[in-house]
C-alpha cells in the first residue's frame, strides 16, 4: 500500500510528546526538511510545549516551523486523524509513557495516539521512541501491547562504538537509527562498518585510559 499522495511526497508525520528528549523530535525535523520529497506533519502535545522550554532553547514556534503542516494535539477532526488521509509513517520521538499508554490501551482523544492508533490500523510504519526508566510492569505491558499491534518500540539508547563526542552526535545516531526503520535515507552519523573496525582497532591497540572522569583500577 502506498503512502504517497498525489504530490508523489512520503508523509512523514512527527508527534512529539512531553517525555525527556524534545532534542529528537527537533532533529527528526530538521532531518527530514533535508530529504526531498518528504511532506512532514507535526503535533507537539500540551506537555511537550513545556519540556521544550525547560530542555532547549527553541520556542515552539521554532520547531513548529520545521514542518510541512502543524496540527494541534486537541484537533481530532485533523486530516492524519483518517485513514483516508496516506502517510508514509509516523515517528513519536520523544514517546511519554502516556502517550505509549493511550496507544496501547486505545485511548485515542488527543490527536497523537489518535494518529498513531489509525496508522496502526492502517498497517503502517509506527516507530515510537519511548523515553523513560527505570520500567515496571504496566509500562512492559504497554510496550508489548503496542508491539502486537505492530508499534516499532524505539527507545533511544545511544551507540559507543563511533565514539560520540557531545550530546548532538548522541541524538544524531538514535534519529538514523530511527529512520533507518521507516526507509528514509539518512546519513547523520557513522554506521558500524570500515570505519567503525578502523576505530575498534586503534582502540584496541592504544593503551588503556579510563572515561574522563573515571579511575582505572589496574
Ligand atoms: C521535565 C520533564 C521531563 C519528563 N520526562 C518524562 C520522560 O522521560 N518520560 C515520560 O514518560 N514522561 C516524562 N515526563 C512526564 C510527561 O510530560 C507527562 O506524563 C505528560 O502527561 C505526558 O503527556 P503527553 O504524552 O501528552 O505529552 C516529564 C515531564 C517533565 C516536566
Amino acid at each position: 500500500m502506498s503512502g504517497r499522495p498525489a504530490s508523489g511526497k512520503r508523509r512523514v508525520v512527527v508527534g512529539i510528546s512531553g517525555a525527556s528528549g524534545s532534542a529528537y523530535g527537533i532533529r527528526l525535523l530538521e532531518m527530514l526538511r533535508a530529504t526531498p520529497n518528504v511532506e512532514t506533519h507535526l503535533v507537539v502535545s500540551r506537555s511537550a510545549r513545556q519540556t521544550l522550554q525547560l530542555e532547549t532553547s527553541r520556542t515552539v514556534s521554532d520547531v513548529e516551523a520545521l514542518a510541512d503542516v502543524v496540527h494541534s494535539s486537541v484537533d481530532i477532526g485533523a486530516s492524519i486523524s483518517s485513514g483516508s488521509f496516506r502517510v508514509h509513517a509516523m515517528v513519536v520521538a520523544p514517546c511519554s509513557i502516556k502517550t505509549m499508554s493511550n496507544l496501547a490501551w486505545g485511548n485515542t482523544g488527543e490527536l497523537i495516539a489518535r494518529a498513531a492508533d489509525v496508522a496502526l490500523k492502517e498497517r503502517r510504519r509506527v516507530v515510537l521512541m519511548l523515553r523513560e526508566t527505570p520500567l515496571h510492569v504496566g509500562h512492559i505491558e504497554s510496550m508489548l501491547r503496542v508491539s502486537q499491534a505492530g508499534a516499532i518500540v524505539f527507545p533511544p539508547v545511544p551507540a559507543f562504538y563511533n565514539r560520540p563526542q557531545s550530546v548532538a552526535d548522541i541524538v544524531d545516531h538514535s534519529v538514523m537509527r530511527c529512520l533507518d526503520l521507516i526507509d528514509i535515507e539518512c546519513e547523520a552519523a557513522p554506521r558500524w562498518g570500515e570505519a567503525s573496525r578502523s576505530l575498534l582497532a586503534a582502540a584496541t591497540n592504544a593503551p588503556k585510559r579510563a572515561p574522563s572522569g573515571m579511575s582505572t583500577h589496574e
